[in-house]
């Protein structure tokens, strides 16, 4: 019998017959959050289209051996590829009639390699610069930071304004410096969903011929068709003079099994300094544009075959139940007394905060759990408040009439459960904390005060309470322990 708290061994003494593992995986499995249903708003995208599940498997498995690694020895991979590449190419302003007839691109596995390799493009463009350097509005996706720690970049953070959350054009100009190699902005931001303004950054970054990237990972499969379907959507795209490159997941708004962004940029010269050859060793001579060496065809021909299948009209049909059901999830929020939109949806996210000191969001976030949805709790940071965001898709549409009542529900058990209170003792040793002085014993302590030390617990508001009175740098610190605590092999 499989050991289901964890994961049973993976090795066996004996071979476990196919059905039987597969029963495993789903009984494993039945502990997840539901990636289906319109009830989970972070992590999962889902447009809710019978057989598309069914489909994109059968293509993964068709190419799931197949190895990116070398594009001439299979050809099916190379024209998948150059497929997804053109066909997110000319959503995005791009290809034959397009403003940028030149670009081209690579699949990567997502979005986080994707703005990787666009500031390793941008770095290596540029050997005589020591110390390079990036600019980017905090908004920008945590991945930016991830880049330029990876590829020992300096990482210049603008702030976003606490009304619009959005930087201001002028504060990103005068960031850039003659070390900036990259100027990045998000259309939209994966945590309030708005466009920043990518007209003026990218006018700034051209005048002074750095490269401008727009991270559009999170909604540059969505924002052309809801513009197509009338929301006013501002100029992001390579219709945008000065923007060098975009980066589009397939596996978020394309609705892709996951392990597929495209990185685009506008003409090969751009994206030369993206790949990695090297010759100078016994083996094959390699040539990789993107991180990993060997790829899957797996999540390509997957992607593929979602894109072909659904097709134009499919994802304007899509788009437009996820604009209503925006449209619904924002008009459940505006009812609630104490709770206020942080932003007025632009694109496909909700995201609202509390103004009632009485009505505890981690708590709220807890009591929609508990009532079966699944939202996304976000820190303070700066001069925001912390805040609850919902990732909208397709087959949330047919849900939202649910939420409201629910929504409702959950506000009125979270003032009467009242603020999250940290324990004593919990509160005392939080107070001695700082990341410079965090050692075992004191993370075994905390993990145990917080419930932690016997996997994950169902209610996370003490959690989130005590990460939200850390600075970032304690934060992250007991992230990495908490993480670290729950990664441990089973033997
Ligand atoms: C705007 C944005 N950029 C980058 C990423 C990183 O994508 P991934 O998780 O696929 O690496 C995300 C993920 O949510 C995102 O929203």
């Amino acid at each position: 019998m499989i050991d289901e708290a964890n994961g049973g061994s993976a090795l066996p003494e004996r071979g476990v017959p196919a059905e039987r593992v597969l029963d495993e995986v789903r009984g494993l499995r039945a502990g997840d959050r539901p990636t289906h249903g319109g009830r989970l708003f972070a992590y999962v995208y889902d447009p809710a289209v019978p057989g598309l599940d069914e489909l994109a498997a059968a293509a993964h498995a068709a190419s799931a051996h197949v190895n990116g690694l070398d594009p001439t020895a299979f050809p099916s991979l190379l024209a998948m590829e150059n497929a997804l590449v053109g066909a997110a190419g000319r959503l995005l302003g791009g290809g034959p009639g397009g403003t940028a007839p030149d670009v081209v691109g690579s699949v990567t596995s997502g979005g986080t390699e994707s703005l990787i390799l666009a500031v390793k493009a941008a770095r290596d463009a540029h050997p005589e610069i020591a110390a390079p350097r990036i600019v980017v509005p905090s908004s920008g996706h945590a991945a930016f930071a991830k880049a330029a720690h990876y590829l020992r970049v300096a990482l210049d953070v603008v702030p976003v304004s606490a009304e619009t959350l959005r930087p201001d054009p002028a504060e990103m100009a005068a960031a850039i410096r003659p070390e900036t190699v990259l100027v990045a902005c998000s259309a939209p931001s994966y945590a309030h969903g708005v466009v920043d303004p990518v007209g003026e950054i990218a006018a700034a970054a051209a005048g002074v011929e750095v490269r401008c990237h727009v991270d559009a990972c999170f909604g540059g499969w969505t924002l052309p068709y809801l513009r197509r379907l009338g929301t006013p959507v501002p100029a992001f795209d390579f219709a945008v003079p000065g923007v060098t490159s975009i980066s589009v997941d397939l596996h978020k708004y394309a609705y892709a099994p996951k392990g597929v962004s495209v990185l685009l940029h506008r003409d090969p010269a751009l994206r030369a300094p993206q790949y990695f050859a090297y010759a100078d060793w016994p083996g094959y001579t390699m040539v990789n544009p993107t991180i990993a060496s060997t790829r899957s065809g797996g999540p390509i021909a997957a992607a593929y075959a979602t894109l072909r299948h659904l097709g134009d009209d499919g994802y304007l049909r899509l788009a437009s139940l996820t604009r209503d059901a925006v449209a619904g999830l924002a008009t459940a929020v505006r009812a609630v007394d104490g709770l206020r939109l942080m932003a007025e949806p632009e694109s496909t996210v909700v995201c609202f905060t509390s103004t009632d000191p009485d009505l505890d969001l981690f708590v709220l976030v807890d009591e929609l759990a508990g009532r079966g949805w699944h939202t996304q709790p976000q820190l303070s940071y700066a001069d925001l408040p912390a805040s609850v965001h919902l990732t909208v898709t397709a087959s949330v549409a047919p849900r939202v009439a649910e939420f409201g009542p629910d929504l409702a529900a959950a506000v009125t058990a979270a003032r009467a459960a009242g603020p999250v209170e940290l324990p004593a003792e919990l509160r005392a040793l939080a107070g001695t904390l700082t990341a410079d002085t965090l050692t075992p014993d004191l993370v075994a302590g905390l993990a145990a005060g917080l419930g932690l030390d016997g996997g994950v617990p169902g209610r996370m508001a003490v959690v989130n309470t005590l990460l939200d009175a850390a600075p970032p740098a304690l934060r992250e610190r007991l992230l990495v322990e908490f993480v670290g605590l729950l990664q441990r092999p089973s033997w």
